[in-house]
């Protein structure tokens, strides 16, 4: 198993990273850690608990701390078109949790410990903006070196949703996304929409997700899933005239991870990438902006050093781990 650190902002495309960090059988999930990105830090919190408590994880096996509430340097800035104002949409979550925010450390402790006790082998996975991790790195630089990989939604090349330059990850903290892109280079897996936009949940998709009419497909984890789906479709249609269904980046960035911890000599995975030098604009028109180094989008063009960009997965083996992780969670 991977022992992963989840970092997120839940966000209907995280309610997605959640389920496979908690019932995908290959990864061991350490710790959640929360930040400001898709709705305020409360209400990116809140939902991460609402959302263990609605997948039956008993109070306190999985910890949850807060993050950080604001960007770096830039004023925070929400998706709530995107994500509705409670950060997820189409689903109202009880006001009050079973599981409750762990304040026995800070974020940066707990992860600290997380990372010390799996020296070499924890991979942090980013699904929200990186302020967290660059503060990490800026208050516990050692603990760099001992972090295996580091696999984060975030990031377009040629490619932004917020502007025609940026994603809203990067956009949001790019301050903090230069930090962690220059301090861990190499040892970072990034899943930009280039990757995201060709794995998008269709109406077939939602359809093997929920089905009201099959017993097999219509439990209540199922249309709370389904539910989250269809607002993050509706929201895609209206503002970007994405039709065909929405791009679910964030659990992208676990299945990513898969390649490069299993040997995978069937290619069962289907994980294509580019291997470039990256830079994040942090300022002007074209703020956070990712900026690859030689050869831009070309793809015959090998480097060896590098952060790895994901190009493309094997779609129906990402939605199968999804129908899965949800399977699981249903016998609990
Ligand atoms: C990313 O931005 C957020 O709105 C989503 O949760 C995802 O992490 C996509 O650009
Ligand atoms: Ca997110």
């Amino acid at each position: 198993k991977i022992p992963i650190w989840l970092d997120c902002d839940p966000g209907n495309d995280d309610a997605f990273a959640i389920l496979l960090a908690l019932f995908d059988p290959r990864f061991d999930l350490l710790g959640i850690s929360t930040v400001h990105g898709n709705a305020p830090l409360d209400m990116t919190t809140h939902n991460a608990l609402a959302l263990l408590d609605m997948l039956n994880i008993k109070p306190g096996t999985i910890k949850v701390y807060k993050g950080s509430e604001k960007p770096l340097i830039n004023p925070p800035k929400y998706a709530a078109e995107m994500h509705g104002h409670t950060g997820i949409g189409g689903v109202i979550f009880p006001e009050h949790t079973k599981n409750q925010v762990a304040e026995d450390m800070t974020y940066l402790e707990a992860l600290k410990h997380a990372i010390l006790n799996y020296e070499n082998e924890i991979c942090l996975v980013c699904t929200g903006t990186l302020t967290n991790i660059s503060k990490l790195i800026s208050v516990y630089p050692e603990l760099k070196d001992k972090i295996k990989y580091v696999s984060i939604m975030g990031g377009g090349i040629n490619m932004g949703n917020v502007t025609p330059f940026a994603e809203f990850n990067f956009h949001t903290d790019p301050h903090a996304a230069q930090d962690v892109v220059k301090a861990f280079s190499s040892k970072i897996i990034l899943t930009p929409l280039n990757l995201t936009h060709k794995a998008v949940a269709t109406e077939e998709v939602r359809n093997r997700i929920y089905d009201r009419k099959d017993p097999k497909r219509s439990s209540g984890t199922r249309k709370l899933f389904y539910d989250i789906l269809n607002f993050f479709a509706n929201a895609y249609a209206k503002k970007y005239g994405i039709t065909g269904g929405p791009p679910v980046h964030d659990p992208l960035a676990l299945f990513s991870l898969l390649p490069f911890i299993d040997s995978d000599p069937e290619n069962e995975y289907g994980y294509k990438y580019l291997r470039r030098k990256l830079n994040i604009l942090t300022k002007g028109e074209r703020e956070g902006e990712s900026v690859v180094a030689n050869g831009n989008y070309d793809m015959s063009v090998e480097e060896d050093d590098g952060v790895y960009i994901g190009d493309s997965v094997n779609v129906d083996e990402f939605w199968g781990s999804v129908i899965q992780s949800l399977e699981a969670a249903e016998i609990i």
